[in-house]
């Protein structure tokens, strides 16, 4: 049915027509990159528009989505993207911060409400999951992504895409997901944003890759191509990765769109020196829609008439988008997503609030508690302080477009609500997020909340506070433009205003909380050293403060895993759990003279993969297996017995890694192959058991197949990658 309607509109389409579906235009509040398209509604009347973005509300679409349907001559609605990222008003934890809660089914139903708010908003399509494996925390767009693992990776990628479109598109409950950016966007070179990427191809199917292909076998709508180039040609004029990589061995469906103007950045990245040499390149690469550079609009008809460009290419691509608009039922109903009377009942329902509450406090990572500083009593007094610490604005993080920060909550509200009435607060704010004139002039000292006092000034308020209190909590971190999109540092520590702040803090021998938000890795030496408690709180939504006030007093016992690598210094960077053995491993002696290492700094991080400590204990027994030997196919049965050994109930992610000794090729230390997360009372143990088997161990080869090898393994169970104990067995053939 949908192949014959497409068949008989098509037939009704001029060229320039189906050139128009293929154009994609920027509308609205919103501004995502460097232009913004004109003469929008003039050109949705000429039928030169498939689809636009950056405005939302049901009034704001039905106006543009009448002219397409009312005014251009065959009526075809257009799409209405949006770059929903993590959340749309009820606003989550960052995507990095959400897969440190390692709870699927939470990650799911986060994509769920931000697809039910989104579409009651007048959107059907959203500009993620964004899936990019990202070892660089100099990145700002880590915190766009799942961390540095592909495994847990595209188990999230997969569990997006379900929450977003759910069963069917036709639902009008959900939207198309665009599954983003494609591809090796993460791995941008130095970190730098839009950088080069060079890889090997082996790297790239065995770690970069997976989380694109687990998010398009969950169903996919779209694909965005990326910026970066990889290993010479840009992604976005790249035929061996959109046409013969995700078309004819992945058997993708859908439809792809560049990046805001990835068309155009083809000139500058040197595929062409105009409008009509990279349309050219993009299209025969197996591009679909063009975002905002208008390049396929106004080359498109020339190259075909010239005959530089098949009709049946046009053709292609105004199919699948054609398709897309059919599947989500816009051409039953154009105006399905625009029901006022639903976005108001929809939109920030408490339903929502509670689950964004629930969703950050589970995102919460305790790096640090001596002496059980925490949880904190409800009693006494508290200085909180720091530049994060009344904080609306920034709490809700990059990518949070249509987030209404106004109605978030601080740390201060989230405090005074949960133990106002027990606990007297001291606060002062006693630094600005930085002084640095270099980043001010960058970022905008407005965008900053910028305080005019001296920063003595501000320290001695926030030393007198902490000298009346019981015990110092400092909120402290980045700004929320500090990371995303166009935010890469090259310094990733706290910044020197702050450590200042915190330096003074410390010597008032009060005991020192401190409460992260930043999009990304930090080097926190100094902080790991001199606090006595830490929480990397990421940038946690709307409800950020209530839950960060949760995990302070112990109503949520912290249960969060880091996935992504937290370095001892910048000069680490690449830093990651599953990297290779080398020829002269590093044994951590420092006598060890002719061995992979620095001279200056151990090869460790100062946080590993996976690492996250709760306020009780848990203990692992040996790992018990059912066997030391497996044949293809057969199961490896791997239990452990984890134990509540402290005074708190608590959820522990049990973690579950192997490593190939001997292989084709080089292997691994570690690899990611499964966890569990278990609840615990005080007290109380359990077995976890996993199961492993051949299709687990699977690699691609020296022949580029992806098999297995028969040989020796190592299996692992432990709390965070570092930290675990081992067993071996093999597989035989
Ligand atoms: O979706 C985004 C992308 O992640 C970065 N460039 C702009 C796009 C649209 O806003």
């Amino acid at each position: 049915k949908m192949d014959a309607f497409i068949t008989n509109l098509m037939s009704k389409m001029t060229l320039d027509e189906k050139i128009g579906q293929l154009n994609l235009e920027a509308v609205g509040f919103d501004v995502t990159g460097p232009i913004v398209s004109k003469n929008v509604n003039e050109n949705i009347q000429k039928g030169n528009v498939g689809g636009v973005f950056n405005t939302y509300t049901p009034d704001a679409v039905r106006k543009l989505q009448e002219i397409a349907v009312n005014h251009s001559r065959l009526k075809i609605p257009l799409f209405f993207g949006y770059d929903v990222i993590h959340g749309h008003k009820t606003i989550f934890p960052i995507p990095l911060g959400l897969a440190s809660s390692w709870d699927l089914d939470m990650i799911q139903k986060s994509a769920q409400i931000a697809a039910s708010e989104a579409s009651a908003d007048g959107l059907n399509w959203v500009f993620s999951p964004m899936v990019d494996i990202a070892r660089d925390p100099r990145w700002g767009r880590i915190a766009e992504g799942n961390g540095e693992d592909t495994w847990l990776g595209s188990q999230i990628a997969a569990r997006m895409v379900k929450g977003y479109q759910g069963n069917n598109l036709y639902d009008t409950d959900h939207v198309m997901a665009c599954v983003k950016h494609f591809a090796l966007y993460g791995a941008a070179e130095s970190g730098r944003d839009y950088n080069t990427v060079d890889m090997s191809e082996r790297r790239m199917y065995q770690d970069y890759l997976p989380p694109y292909k687990a998010a398009i076998d969950a169903g996919a709508g779209s694909i965005m191509s990326s910026f970066n180039e990889i290993n010479g040609v840009p992604a976005t004029a790249n035929k061996w990765l959109m046409t013969d990589l995700l078309r004819k061995q992945w058997g993708f469906k859908g439809f792809v769109a560049t990046d805001y103007t990835a068309m155009m950045e083809l000139i500058p990245h040197g595929m062409g020196k105009d409008g009509y040499a990279v349309g050219k390149k993009a299209i025969d690469a197996g591009i679909d829609m063009d975002m905002v550079s208008d390049i396929f609009l106004d080359n498109l008809k020339k190259l075909v008439n010239d005959g530089k460009v098949p009709v049946s290419e046009i053709d292609i691509a105004c199919r699948r988008i054609l398709e897309a608009k059919y599947k989500m039922g816009l051409f039953t109903d154009p105006y399905r997503y625009c029901n006022v009377q639903r976005a108001a009942t929809t939109i920030m329902k408490q339903d929502y609030i509670d689950a964004a509450r629930d969703a950050a406090k589970k995102s919460i990572v305790l790096l640090k508690n001596n002496n059980s500083v925490l949880p904190l009593k409800q009693g006494g007094s508290i200085a909180l302080v720091g530049p994060l610490a009344d904080d609306h604005r920034d709490m809700i993080g990059p990518w949070s477009g249509a987030g209404d920060w106004h109605k978030s909550v601080s740390v201060l509200d989230g405090i005074k609500q949960l133990a106002g009435s027990n606990v007297q607060i001291n606060y002062a704010k006693g630094a600005n997020i930085t002084d640095s004139e270099w980043l001010l002039k960058r970022l905008g000292k407005d965008e900053l909340s910028f305080d005019k006092r001296s920063p003595q000034e501000m320290i001695d308020e926030a030393v007198a506070a902490a000298k009346k209190s019981d015990v110092i909590v400092a909120v402290v971190g980045e700004a929320a433009t500090m990371s995303g999109e166009a935010a890469s540092r090259s310094d990733i520590g706290i910044f020197p205003n702050q450590e200042d702040l915190l330096k003074a803090l410390k010597a008032t021998g009060k005991p020192l909380v401190i409460v992260l938000m930043n999009g990304r890795p930090l080097t926190l030496n100094w902080e790991n050293d001199n606090a006595d408690a830490m929480l990397e709180a990421w940038f946690g939504g709307t409800e950020a403060g209530s839950a960060i006030a949760d995990v302070l007093f112990g109503a949520y016992n912290p249960s969060a895993k880091i996935t992504a690598t937290f370095p001892q210094n910048v000069g680490q960077i690449p830093l990651y759990y599953s990297h290779k053995n080398t020829g002269r491993p590093y044994a951590g002696d420092f006598v060890d003279r002719y061995k992979s290492r620095y001279l200056d700094v151990s090869n460790d991080p100062l946080y590993p993969f996976g690492f996250g400590l709760s306020y009780t204990t848990f203990t692992y027994s040996p790992i018990k297996l059912n066997t030391t030997s497996i044949k293809p196919g057969q199961p490896l049965q791997v239990s452990v017995t984890v134990s509540n050994t402290g005074k708190y109930d608590g959820t522990e992610i049990v973690q579950l890694y192997t490593r190939q000794m001997y292989g084709s090729v080089t292997r691994p230390v570690e690899e990611l192959k499964n966890f569990k997360k278990v609840f615990l009372k005080a007290g109380e143990s359990q077995v976890v058991n996993f199961t492993i088997t051949s299709d687990d161990l699977k690699f691609y080869n020296i022949d580029m197949k992806y098999t297995y090898e028969p040989g020796d393994f190592k299996v692992f169970v432990g709390t965070n990658s570092r930290d675990v104990n081992s067993a071996d067995f093999k597989l035989t053939n």
